[in-house]
């Protein structure tokens, strides 16, 4: 440990937990953004920003440090800050909350290993907390590659800013990737941790912050009824589907040798299932909630063997609706020979006993026919059917799916009468959708975790135990994919590659058709 930061949690004033109305305001903080002129600080992290700051739960002298390499002054940050909120905030603009936001903007010009940048950063910390009164509450915000990881935490940590004689928290935010295997995000863990205790590290999964994602837990503790099915018993399987229609144009700078399965299973989908499959945790405090996912995520393994249980693809040039697209390998950026997939579908168990012998399929992939994250709940069929065979033709599983989105909500599938003279039987749905049942709309995904991170709420992110978990669950299979070499190809539009059929078809199983 080379510092030790504060690690209090500031207690709002106005909110009385007991009293629901008020909203969740921060405490008097700053945000410290390195990685200001990447796509991820202007279209997520800098319009998140200002509808916290428009729904007003952020504080009055709330302040944002930019710190980049670029020759910029305050006010040219400031435009940066202002164009990325105009073309994608959710919230619409308003001049008077900008202007407020606006006068807490300030920049700081440097490189990684710049000592003086970081000294002028720490003075712009230390000058905010007396003009601003942000108390010198900083969260740093590392929206870089990990490799630049260990540099600036040793800079924080040499000038000062990892941790505070005044009281004042410090946190540091990282995104993924969190390694590239389990060995990787060891070393990793330890060159944050050995500057931020782990309390102090808040590891961004947006997944979780999207309001569907923490509806799962709401579906299944707040109801009695999904309960007593939720287990080996009723269930036949389960599938998580991301699915994306989107190529990998312009990201091969991060993409290429991590694939779908690094880039999104590892992570997102893996924390789906957790969701799905744990028990009820005690309570929603943070290290209840994680103590259920680290032990789930520690019965979880994936199953083998490998060539029947998994499929890996890679998207072809073709046609995508109307409009023709390029293969990954004519993709800018991608090797001609690259071996990167695009899509990534595994069989996961849960070896306890709510889960023993049923299988979770999870898939994800880019350029497939459409964009849809669900989680479906497929049950076993009946253990017999008092009709006509003929009467039951169309009859599939009942389900229960969980839309994550684009849709939001949630859909039940199961048998109903046809209208008619005689008896038969055919697959209806019922619906719930955000849309119909709730006036107001869904913030996004980083609008809720900024606030978690200025709050000092840990729930919604996966702590170091649960990201090295999941590694030791996908690792033999990334083995075992080094060693087969070259993906299946697909075309684009595609459910993915036919050797992802094969795997469900082979147990008699089907993927569903979102
Ligand atoms: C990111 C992945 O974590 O999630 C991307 O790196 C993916 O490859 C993105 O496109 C999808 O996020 P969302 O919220 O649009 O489903």
């Amino acid at each position: 440990m080379t510092a030790q930061p504060a690690t209090r949690t500031w207690t709002n004033p106005l909110r009385d937990p007991l009293d629901k109305r008020l909203p969740r305001i921060a405490g008097p903080s700053s945000l410290v953004i390195f990685g200001v002129t990447g796509d991820l600080s202007r279209k997520k992290l800098m319009p998140a920003i200002y509808d916290l700051a428009h729904r007003g739960l952020l504080p009055p002298g709330f302040s944002l440090i930019g710190f980049a390499r670029r020759e910029w002054a305050d006010q040219d940050f400031g435009q940066q800050v202002h164009d990325a909120v105009a073309e994608h905030a959710r919230t619409p603009f308003r001049e008077s909350v900008w202007n407020r936001l606006a006068e807490g903007i300030r920049f700081v010009q440097g490189s990684f290993d710049d000592d003086d940048a970081f000294d002028r950063l720490a003075e712009t910390v230390h000058t905010l907390a007396e003009e601003r009164g942000t108390g010198g509450n900083t969260a740093f915000y590392l929206s870089i590659p990990p490799w630049a990881f260990p540099t600036v935490t040793k800079q924080l940590a040499r000038c000062g800013l990892a941790s505070s004689d005044e009281d004042a928290w410090r946190r540091v935010v990282i995104e993924k990737p969190f390694g590239h295997d389990l060995d990787s995000a060891r070393e990793l863990n330890a060159v944050v941790n050995d500057v931020f205790p782990e309390e102090s590290v808040f590891r961004i999964d947006h997944y979780l912050g999207k309001e569907t994602v923490q509806n799962i837990m709401a579906l299944r503790f707040a109801n009695q009824m999904f309960e007593p099915l939720w287990n080996a018993h009723y269930v036949d399987h389960v599938q998580i589907t991301m699915a994306e229609d989107i190529g990998l144009n312009g990201r091969a700078g991060y993409y290429e040798g991590i694939g779908a399965a690094r880039d999104v299973i590892q992570n997102h989908l893996l924390q789906l299932l957790a969701l799905t499959a744990m028990e009820e945790p005690v309570s929603f405090e943070p290290t209840a909630l994680r103590a259920e996912k680290v032990k789930v995520l520690g019965a979880m393994t994936a199953v083998g063997p490998f060539d029947e249980t998994t499929a890996r693809g890679q998207y072809t040039g073709g046609w995508q609706g109307g409009t023709k697209v390029p293969g990954l390998l004519q993709e800018q950026g991608f090797s001609k020979d690259s071996t990167t997939e695009t899509y990534a579908a595994v069989t996961l168990e849960v070896r306890n006993r709510r889960w023993g012998g049923v299988p979770f399929y999870v898939r994800t992939g880019k350029r497939l026919g459409r964009r849809v994250t669900e989680v479906a709940v497929v049950f076993k069929r009946a253990p017999h059917l008092p009709f006509d065979s003929t009467a039951t033709e169309e009859l599939g599983e009942n389900a229960l799916v969980i839309r994550v989105q684009p849709d939001e909500g949630v859909t039940m599938r199961f048998g109903s009468k046809v209208p008619g003279t005689t008896m038969e039987v055919r697959d209806v749905t019922m619906d719930f959708g955000y849309g119909h049942s709730f006036t107001e709309s869904s913030p996004e995904a980083y609008e809720r975790l900024i606030l978690d991170v200025l709050l000092g709420e840990p729930s919604l992110f996966p702590g170091n135990e649960e990201v090295e978990l999941s590694w030791r669950i996908l690792d033999p299979v990334l083995d075992y994919w080094a060693r087969e070499g070259t993906p299946e190809p697909y075309e684009p539009g595609s459910w993915g590659p036919p050797s992802a059929r094969a795997m469900l078809a082979r147990t008699g199983r089907h993927w569903r058709r979102p």
